[in-house]
């Protein structure tokens, strides 16, 4: 099978890319950079999601698709909408869509353009699969120096709100299972962490493993955007990080790990243990 894996240079890219090379599949990555890897089963074509042209070149030789669409992208309704429209024209046998868990949040536009995307993909009569993760427990190596260094950990929301945070390598594994399998066909699926824990809940796990006390503190707004804007991250982008901690530190992320236990057949990785198997990165 040919597999197309869009945003394979991303974060979650790299994660599904990783758990797709080693099936028997050949995987086919799409984005504006190159993926460097030397491996027998993986090509890299170099397009953007822009360009109706790249896009229409790009599908004429693929079985399925692996859509990750870009992270908090001011286009992304119209970026996902574009390869759409050349799934439906080549007929791919199948279009697995890396979504969002709560897609229906309207105040925070990642999640609602997610919702509008769904809408397209479950009106296309495509044969499709929605992948819905929650927030993933890999977010808290962009604090990695704050733990390592300063023993605290630093979040933008209220610390005792609570996120059913996952594991992104078990979402690749979801990946992995579902695509081209029809068995998944018409699906969508909420693929939560088994706990709900907040920072001072993290701040605790974290002292436990690494042995040392990490307090869990609350960084201001006015910090985080200042931050963000020395990054260079552009204004859409920090408005919809903004709303974001906003709506975490009133509702936090609730969610249920029922779904991914019973897609992988085992308990999905807690957090504690992901610190446990990473604890090089906290040294
Ligand atoms: N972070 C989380 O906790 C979390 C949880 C659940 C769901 N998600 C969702 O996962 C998705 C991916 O997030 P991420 O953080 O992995 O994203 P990311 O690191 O920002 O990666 C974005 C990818 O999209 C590609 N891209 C951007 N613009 C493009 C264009 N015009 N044409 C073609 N490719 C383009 C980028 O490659 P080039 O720059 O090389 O083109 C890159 O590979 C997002 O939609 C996010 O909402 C994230």
């Amino acid at each position: 099978m040919r597999i197309l894996l869009t945003g394979a240079t991303g974060i979650t890219g790299k994660h599904i890319l990783n758990s797709l090379i080693k099936t028997k599949n050949e995987i086919i990555t799409f984005s504006r950079n190159s993926v460097k890897q030397n491996i027998k089963n993986l090509e890299h074509r170099t397009g953007d999601l822009y360009s109706l042209n790249d896009i229409d070149l790009l599908l004429k030789d693929i079985d399925v698709v692996y859509h990750i669409p870009p992270n908090m992208h001011k286009d992304e309704v119209k970026l996902s909408s574009n390869l759409l429209r050349y799934i439906c024209k080549y007929k791919i046998k199948h279009f697995v869509y890396h979504s969002v868990l709560h897609p229906n949040i309207k105040n925070l536009p990642h999640h609602w353009n997610k919702m509008i995307v769904e809408d397209l993909i479950i009106k296309s009569k495509i044969n499709y699969t929605i992948i819905q993760p929650s927030s993933y427990m890999q977010n808290i190596f962009n604090d990695k120096n704050n733990i390592t260094n300063k023993n605290t950990h630093l979040l933008p929301f209220s610390l005792n709100s609570k996120l059913c945070i996952v594991d992104l390598n078990d979402i690749s594994e979801v990946a992995s299972l579902v695509i081209g399998n029809k068995k998944h066909f018409f699906s969508k699926y909420e693929l939560a962490g088994p706990e709900m824990l907040s920072g001072n809940d993290k701040a605790k796990i974290l002292s436990k493993v690494l042995g040392k006390k990490i307090i869990a503190r609350r960084e201001s707004i006015n910090e985080l955007e200042e931050k963000l804007l020395i990054m260079n991250v552009n204004i859409d982008e920090i408005k919809t990080r903004l709303k974001m901690f906003e709506y975490y530190s009133t509702y936090g992320l609730p969610g249920n790990s029922n779904i991914l236990k019973s897609l992988l057949q085992r308990k999905p990785k807690s957090f504690e243990q992901f610190i446990f198997d990473n604890k090089n990165k906290f040294q």
